[in-house]
C-alpha cells in the first residue's frame, strides 16, 4: 500500500482539524495541527509580554526564538499528538480567544515560519501524514499527494468557533469571535510570507451546508483514490 501526504489548508474555523483528525484515524496516519505550533509560539511571547494588543517588539521576539521548543507528544486516548511548549502541554491554553487575537501577527514573521516549517517538513518526511494549516499545500509540502482547501461562510465559521469556546466555558461574545475570524482571514491572506492561498491543484471544499459525515465520506474517497 502506498503511503501519501495529505495537505489541508483553508480559512480559520473551517473545520480543517476535524476532517484532518478523521482522515488520519481512518488511514492510520499521523495528524499534525500546524496552527497549534503558531499558537504555542504566540503564547510563549505573550507570557514574556512581547506580544499584546498594544505591544509588538519584533527585535525582542526574534531574540527569544532560540529559547522556544515546540514538540508534539502523542496522546493515546486522543489518538494524536498534543502540542507542547518547552515541555508543557499547552493544548488548552492556546485555544483561548486572547491567543487567537495575536497569533496572525506572530505568524507573519518569517523567522517564526522558517523555524516551524522546518519541524513540519521533518515530521512529514516519511509521508503517512495529514497536516492542516494555511501554507501546507503551497510551502510545506508543495508535492503533497492530496491537497484540500476548506472554505465556509464567515458567519458559519464564527458560529462554530463561538459554540466551541462557549462549550469549554469561556466567557465571550459572538461579535468578538466574528471580528477575530475576519481579522485573521485578512492578515493570513495579505501577509508577504506564505499567505493563505489555494494551491492550483487543491480540491476546494465548501462545507457551509455539509454534514460532518458527508464531508468525511467525500475526503476519504479522495484520499483512497490516491492510495
Ligand atoms: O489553524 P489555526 O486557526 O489554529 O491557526 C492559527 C493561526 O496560525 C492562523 O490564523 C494563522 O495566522 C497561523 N497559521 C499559519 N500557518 C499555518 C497554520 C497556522 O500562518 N500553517
Amino acid at each position: 500500500e502506498n503511503k501519501i501526504t495529505i495537505a489541508i489548508d483553508g480559512y480559520s474555523s473551517t473545520g480543517k482539524s476535524t476532517v484532518a483528525k478523521q482522515l488520519a484515524a481512518a488511514l492510520g496516519y499521523v495528524y499534525v495541527d500546524t496552527g497549534a505550533m503558531y499558537r504555542a509560539v504566540t503564547l510563549y511571547l505573550m507570557r514574556k509580554m512581547l506580544v499584546s494588543e498594544t505591544n509588538f517588539d519584533k527585535e525582542a521576539i526574534l531574540r527569544q526564538l532560540p529559547f522556544i521548543n515546540i514538540s508534539f507528544v502523542f496522546n493515546k486516548e486522543l489518538g494524536y499528538g498534543e502540542v507542547h511548549l518547552n515541555g508543557e502541554n499547552v493544548e488548552k491554553e492556546i485555544r483561548r480567544l486572547e491567543v487567537s487575537q495575536q497569533v496572525s501577527k506572530v505568524a507573519a514573521i518569517s523567522d517564526v515560519r522558517k523555524m516551524l516549517v522546518k519541524i513540519q517538513k521533518k515530521i512529514g518526511e516519511n509521508k503517512a501524514v495529514v497536516m492542516d494549516g494555511r501554507d501546507i499545500g503551497t510551502v510545506v509540502f508543495p508535492q503533497a499527494d492530496l491537497k484540500l482547501f476548506m472554505t465556509a461562510s464567515t458567519e458559519k465559521r464564527a458560529q462554530r468557533r463561538y459554540d466551541e469556546l462557549k462549550a469549554r466555558g469561556d466567557v465571550i461574545a459572538y461579535e468578538e469571535v466574528l471580528e477575530n475570524v475576519k481579522e485573521r482571514d485578512y492578515l493570513d491572506t495579505t501577509r508577504a510570507d506564505s499567505p493563505l492561498i489555494k494551491a492550483e491543484d487543491a480540491v476546494e471544499i465548501d462545507n457551509s451546508e455539509m454534514t460532518l459525515d458527508n464531508q468525511f465520506q467525500k475526503v476519504l474517497k479522495l484520499a483512497k483514490d490516491k492510495i
